[in-house]
């Protein structure tokens, strides 16, 4: 049967490691195989839950853009569009929002992590975010959605209002409740500096992930500097789940390379880290450099990429506008 694939990648600058291992690459893959019908979808709505500047929101823009299409993703058979043109988007958030209970929302870890301390001064855009990733799901009636672990909860809060619409409505499968799609091994990169926290664009510190526009001097040296304990390399796989910093490494090796974890371990198994970085630079280098170099290229052709998003809105837009057409009709309006 083939497939709905539906993702969005927010345009906050910075797209790193954890966004190609846990996303990207798979987008490639799904975008390769001829039976999927893709949607990647630039969320710059999404990206104004928090402060952004406006201009260089729109340079972030393109940059996911030209990061798609470096990674491998072929705009002739994906649809690459941002949200803010397709105002079914945001219309359909509403309805949503109106689906959704607040005792869901309120359940939200990554609001949790996101507001910090200060509850009170996040935005209600921050809030009800995961209603507008629902709509942007259930807008195209996508069947499958890859993400990283960190967007799992989202997923399943999408299913419960696909299915509440469905119920509240009479309306059986209506909304499709989509599966997501996560890889089953190493879903979250971490950062690394610090193997027990999420890789993220919004670290401090640049030497806590690989940005996708990296060079191969900074690869290099970040990989010297991650944090690793002061043992050796861990030689078996029950040392490496004791080991948040080694497992991370290893994982982004095997992630890139294919290399599975056991053949991984024994080769490096008592050497020093020093030998591994140096192996996995090289790796981050052949992979990630050809990339960040595309980047840069396509960069320059602010034409090209605009014509993408242009060509991707109008195809997004027709699937939208019928979806929200007969929402409207649902609903009674
Ligand atoms: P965003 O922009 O934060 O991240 C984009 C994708 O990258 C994955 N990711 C990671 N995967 C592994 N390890 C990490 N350290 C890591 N950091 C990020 C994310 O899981 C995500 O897949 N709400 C979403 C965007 C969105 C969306 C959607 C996704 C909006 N609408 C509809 C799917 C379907 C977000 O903020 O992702």
């Amino acid at each position: 049967m083939s497939k709905k694939i539906f993702s969005g990648v927010q345009p906050t600058g910075n797209l790193h490691l954890g966004n190609y291992l846990g996303a990207i690459k798979n987008f490639v893959e799904l975008n390769d195989n001829n039976e999927n019908e893709c949607i990647f979808c630039v969320v710059d709505l999404h990206a104004i839950t928090v402060k952004q500047n406006p201009r260089e929101l729109k340079d972030n823009i393109r940059e996911t853009v030209a990061t798609f299409i470096a990674s491998g993703i072929d705009p002739k058979k994906s649809i690459i569009f941002n949200q803010s043109k397709v105002k079914a988007h945001s219309e359909a958030a509403w309805i949503l929002s109106c689906t959704a209970r607040t005792g869901w929302l309120n359940r939200m870890t990554q609001f949790k992590e996101k507001a910090g301390k200060d509850k009170e001064k996040a935005s209600v855009g921050l809030y009800s975010y995961p209603v507008l990733m629902a709509a942007d799901i259930l807008l195209y009636d996508s069947t499958h959605v890859p993400v990283g672990d960190d967007q799992k909860q989202h997923l399943e809060l999408c299913r419960d209002i696909a299915q509440k619409f469905n119920n509240d409505f009479n309306v059986d499968n209506f909304f499709i409740v989509p599966e997501p799609l996560i890889q089953k091994e190493f879903s979250r990169i971490m950062s690394l500096k610090d193997g027990t926290k999420k890789m993220s664009k919004s670290e401090l510190s640049d030497l806590s992930r690989i940005n996708l526009t990296d060079d191969a001097d900074l690869i290099i040296n970040k990989i010297k500097k991650a944090k690793t304990d002061p043992l050796p390399m861990p030689s078996n796989l029950e040392e490496l789940e004791k080991r948040p910093e080694a497992k991370n490494l290893i994982g982004i090796h095997s992630s890139l390379t294919g290399i599975n974890l056991e053949k991984l371990i024994n080769e490096f198994s008592g050497k020093n880290f020093s030998d591994f970085k140096e192996n996995l630079s090289q790796v981050l280098v052949d992979k990630i450099l050809p990339i960040s170099k595309e980047i840069k290229k396509l960069l320059n052709d602010k034409t090209f990429l605009d014509k993408i998003l242009t060509d991707g809105y109008e195809k997004a837009d027709k699937a939208a506008s019928k979806k929200i057409k007969k929402i409207h009709e649902i609903v009674g309006f």
